[in-house]
């Protein structure tokens, strides 16, 4: 008995004498003292020894010092900062919280949903696919010679392993895809990343987004197509918006045009932004060309149908009047917190 209490009064001379000052040496404190295995646990299993008329003030003093040894590792506790004691679940709530920007959303993002809405509001459903291709949808279903410039080494990245894979350099592979199901009529917009390999400038990238659209049925004409488009102009860029249709060419449609709208700068009197012209190029459409339809197994003879392809980005810098591409792809916050509540 007598030698306990000089144990139990070494003990606390020790307790008192060690100031844990991280986390991790609080813990060894802990253990060595409070764990199951700790120094106050083995002297409580002393008691067994301790003579049956001495048990009960021995009893007092153990439990004083059990107390003193759990008051002992509290205040440790309690002298460690407050950031260290998160690590026991006793923050201190007085602090003030850490802030959390809320995120914007990408201007991409912004004007692709903005394009898809409208889209939606006419009745287009969306189909999405992958980035990495087959020469077969991306080109040889579309209608596309073999010395079509598109597949020229400089324009297309293939792929090594296979040189039949490539990454898209359009969405118009989702469309195929859509048509080669065979579930008529077709009514969609493909939304999605395309791959070019160009010379990266202010207004080129060796990537860039697309909403590409497809509406086939029975006696579809250039008319819906220019109406549809129409429609999609004014809702994007207001009301007053000019458009007009040049010819042009793609192997997929035909006939094809490039579709203006009137600047948005100048209101069409001539600008920088439109080089003296009054109108800026927005996409390029047409009718589906008959040997496209048949070429996914629809018929031509039965159905027609007009296509469309957009960049978004270059909706995005006349929307926003950014100038260089490259800002989309860069993620420099003080470009992007610009959109935050825009649209
Ligand atoms: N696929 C064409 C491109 O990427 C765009 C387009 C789509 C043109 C549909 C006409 C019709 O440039």
């Amino acid at each position: 008995m007598e030698s306990l209490v000089q144990q139990i009064a070494a003990c606390k001379a020790e307790m008192e004498a060690t100031t844990p000052d991280t986390p991790e040496l609080a813990e060894q404190f802990r253990i060595r003292y409070l764990g199951t295995k700790g120094v106050v646990k083995s002297i409580m299993g002393e008691m067994k020894n301790v003579p049956a008329d001495q048990k009960r003030a021995f009893g007092q003093v153990l439990n004083e010092f059990k107390i003193f040894a759990e008051a002992r590792y509290e205040a440790i506790l309690n002298s460690l900062t407050p950031a260290q004691n998160e690590d026991h679940g006793l923050g201190d709530f007085s602090l003030p919280g850490t802030p959390i920007t809320p995120g914007s959303r990408h201007p991409i993002s912004l004007v692709r949903n903005n394009i898809i809405g409208i889209f939606q509001r006419l009745g287009f459903a969306i189909a999405e696919g992958a980035e990495l291709e087959d020469d077969w949808h991306n080109f040889t279903a579309l209608n596309m010679p073999g010395d079509h410039p598109a597949r020229d080494m400089q324009d297309t990245f293939y792929i090594a392993q296979n040189p039949d894979w490539l990454l898209r350099t359009h969405t118009s592979s989702v469309q195929v895809r859509e048509m080669e199901k065979g579930k008529l009529p077709i009514r969609i917009i493909c939304p999605g990343r395309v791959y070019r390999n160009e010379t990266i400038s202010a207004r080129a990238h060796c990537f860039f987004h697309q909403v590409e659209g497809l509406y086939i049925a029975e006696n579809v004409s250039f008319a819906d197509l220019k109406q549809t488009l129409y429609f999609f102009v004014q809702e994007m860029f207001g009301k007053t918006v000019k458009v007009r249709f040049r010819p042009s060419y793609f192997p997929f449609t035909e006939p094809s045009a490039e579709m203006d709208i009137s600047c948005l700068i100048c209101g069409g009197s001539g600008c920088n932004v439109c080089k003296q012209t009054g109108w800026v190029e927005i996409l390029g459409c047409g009718m589906v060309h008959p040997a496209v339809l048949d070429k996914c197994g629809i018929d031509s003879n039965k159905y027609t149908g007009f296509a469309f392809g957009m960049g978004i980005e270059r909706i995005a810098m006349l929307r926003y009047q950014v100038k260089d591409l490259r800002l989309f792809s860069e993620n420099d916050l003080r470009f992007l917190r610009q959109f935050t509540g825009a649209l």
